[in-house]
C-alpha cells in the first residue's frame, strides 16, 4: 500500500487551493460536487491533498468542523483492492467505519476505518491507480 492523500476539512477551498498552489506547486488535478462537499485533489506529484468544503450543513466534515475547527480530517492509502484491505483489518479487530468499499469522490471505491482503532487517525484505503 502506499500513501494517497490528505484530506483536509475546510470552510475556504478557494483560499486554501490559492495558498498550497503557491506555497507547494500543486495544481488542482481534480473538482467535483460529492455527498455535500465540494472535492478538489491537489496534486502533490506523489500523492494529493484533498480539500473539503461542506456545501451543507450535514454530514461528517461538516461535524468535523462544528466539533474541531479546520485542519486534517483523513489520511488516505491506496491499495488495488479495498475489499481485501478491509478483510486485513477486520481480521485484526480494527473497528470499520465502512464494513464493504463504497463510491468515493473521483469515482474511486473507497473505505474508512474507526480512528479509535487506529491512533486516533481516521484512516481511507482508497482503489487509485
Ligand atoms: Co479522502
Amino acid at each position: 500500500m502506499r500513501f494517497d492523500h490528505v484530506g483536509i476539512a475546510t470552510h475556504d477551498a478557494d483560499q486554501l487551493t490559492d495558498l498550497f498552489g503557491t506555497l507547494l506547486d500543486a495544481p488542482v488535478a481534480h473538482r467535483e460536487p460529492f455527498d455535500g462537499l465540494d472535492v478538489r485533489f491537489l496534486d502533490l506529484g506523489n500523492g494529493y491533498l484533498e480539500l473539503l468544503e461542506p456545501t451543507e450543513d450535514e454530514g461528517p466534515v461538516a461535524r468535523s468542523l462544528d466539533r474541531s475547527g479546520p485542519g486534517v480530517h483523513h489520511v488516505a492509502f491506496a491499495t488495488a483492492d479495498v475489499a481485501a484491505a478491509l478483510d486485513v483489518a477486520r481480521d485484526h479487530g480494527i473497528d470499520l467505519v465502512d464494513e464493504e468499499p463504497r463510491p468515493g469522490a473521483w469515482g474511486h471505491d473507497v473505505a474508512f476505518l474507526h480512528p479509535e482503532s487506529t491512533g486516533g487517525v481516521l484512516v481511507e484505503f482508497v482503489e487509485h491507480e
